[in-house]
This record gives structure tokens, sequence and C-alpha cells, in this order.
């Protein structure tokens, strides 16, 4: 795993964001996963400003979002489909046809689950998946104890979860109690992982993921089974990192041939 501590959340963003152009360029078509919340607002804000300079192109790419609410209205602003069409397929340029979100109104859940794993798989699988962790070191909406070996599927979000969430919402009772999340197991099998933390509010779980024991007690310690995953957060999430002098090492002697282009997009 690679760990990259950055001063400012801005740095983070267009770090991050450096990750996925350079994936977008060398495979136009490529097929990234979507994470939607606060954590990933500075990659999409950066990646359109390199799709408005040219640099980039999402017209052939394909995005498949994490996450969605079970029960919300489409229409819904806080609707993952809604924040994902809103944050994402406008400001990228994504065709609005090759994205798509767990369907969290279908009437059979469980199936739509199992559909959206296999058309995962139909699109080649994923080449990038952008994630954030939560508080309490959940991955996409797998909450602790969620099995590694776990795929799409219907989930409870924890008190907690619903908490943070409620300010997207005019209250926590209006966040929904369930969601339809890619899986632990699904989450692994892209060939790429990137996810990004930023703030105190994220230093324990970064800690939890990044130096703790494997274990479903903190999803995102899955990452440590991935052979292609980067953390990226800023100072103050890397707060609580007991090697971070030592990631700073790494980083800062990275070899030439293995750096990627993060110059800010003009
Ligand atoms: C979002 C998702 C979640 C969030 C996490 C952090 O699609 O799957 O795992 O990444 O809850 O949320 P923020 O970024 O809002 O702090």
């Amino acid at each position: 795993m690679e760990i990259i501590i950055l001063p400012t959340a801005v740095e983070v963003g267009r770090m991050a964001a450096a990750k996925i152009a350079s994936v977008v360029s060398r495979k136009p078509s490529a097929v990234i996963g979507l994470a939607t919340g606060s954590s990933p607002q500075d990659i999409y804000a950066d990646l359109a400003r390199r799709v408005q300079g040219g640099e980039i192109s999402f017209a052939q790419a394909r995005g498949f979002a994490l996450d969605e609410y079970v029960g919300i209205p489409l229409e819904h602003p806080e609707s993952y489909a809604s924040v994902i069409a809103r944050d994402v397929v406008g400001p990228l340029g994504f065709d609005p046809a090759r994205v798509r979100v767990p369907d969290g109104r279908a009437a059979d859940l469980e199936f739509a689950a199992k559909e959206y794993d296999a058309a995962i798989r139909a699109a080649g699988g994923i080449d990038v998946q952008i994630l954030g962790i939560g508080a309490n070191g959940h991955i996409g909406f797998n909450e602790p104890t969620s099995s590694f070996a776990s795929r799409t599927r219907i989930k409870t979000l924890a008190p907690a979860t619903r908490a943070a969430n409620a300010r997207f919402f005019d209250s926590v009772e209006e966040v929904p109690m369930h969601c339809m999340t890619q899986g632990l197991g699904t989450i692994l099998e892209a060939r790429e992982l990137v996810l990004v933390a930023q703030g105190e509010g994220k230093a324990t779980a970064v800690a939890g993921a990044v130096e703790g024991p494997v274990s479903s007690f903190v999803p995102g310690s899955a990452l440590q089974l991935h052979e292609h995953a980067t953390v990226i957060v800023d100072e103050a999430a890397a707060a609580q990192l007991q090697l971070a002098d030592y990631y700073r090492h790494v980083f800062a002697n990275k070899p030439a041939w293995q750096r990627f282009d993060a110059t800010p997009a003009r």
C-alpha cells in the first residue's frame, strides 16, 4: 500500500485526480468506481478542470457508483443517482448512459444487487475505484463486521453513519435506514484503489485501515489485501499514523519511474 500525506485537503484532491487522470489518459474507455460524500469532491473538481482544459476526456469512460440509499426517490437531490449526475457526470462529461448507480428503488433489491455486480464484471471490471472512509472505518457502506467476501447487497446503515450524513438532509430521521453498496469483495476486485481522507475526524479510521490488524471491525483494513491501493490523506487525517515519517520519506524518495504527474491543472 502506498500512503501519501499532503499538507491540505485541496492537495489531496489534486493528487488523487492526477492518479485517475493517468488511468484515463492511458485507457480512455476506463471503468471508474465513483464514491460520493464530501471526500472525493476536490478530486471531481480537479478532474473537471482537467477536462475543461482538454487534458483528458471521460466521453468513452464508464462509471459505477459505490452505493445508493434504499427507498430514496430518484429525483431527491441527495439520492446518489442525483449526486453522481450533478457532481460527476455533468462536470466530467461522462456519457450518462455509461454511468450506473445501484438501484435502491428496485422491486427486487436482491436481484438488482446481483445484477449490479454482474454489470461491473460485464464492463470488464473496475480499473480504478475512488474511495472515502467513514469515521467508523466503513468503505462504501460496508459497516464494521462486513464480510471481506461480500458482494453488492443491502446493508443497514450504522446510527453513526446516518448521523454523519444528516448534514445532507433536513434531519437524521430523513436519512434512509438502508442502502445498496458494492461489497468489500466487489471493491477488492478493482484493479486499483485510491482512498482519500481529510480532517482529524478520519484519523482513527485511517490509522486502523492502514496500520491496524486486517479485521472486518475496520472494513477499510481490507485495502491491506489489495496489491495496488493508494491512501492519500491530509496532515489532520494522518495524525494517528505511527509510521507517518516513513511514508513521507518513501514519497520524497520515490523513483522517477514510479512518479505520475500531479501538476495542478490550469
Ligand atoms: C460514499 C461512501 C462512503 C463515504 C464515507 C465518507 O459513496 O461510500 O464510504 O466515502 O461515508 O463520507 P464523507 O466523504 O462524506 O466523509
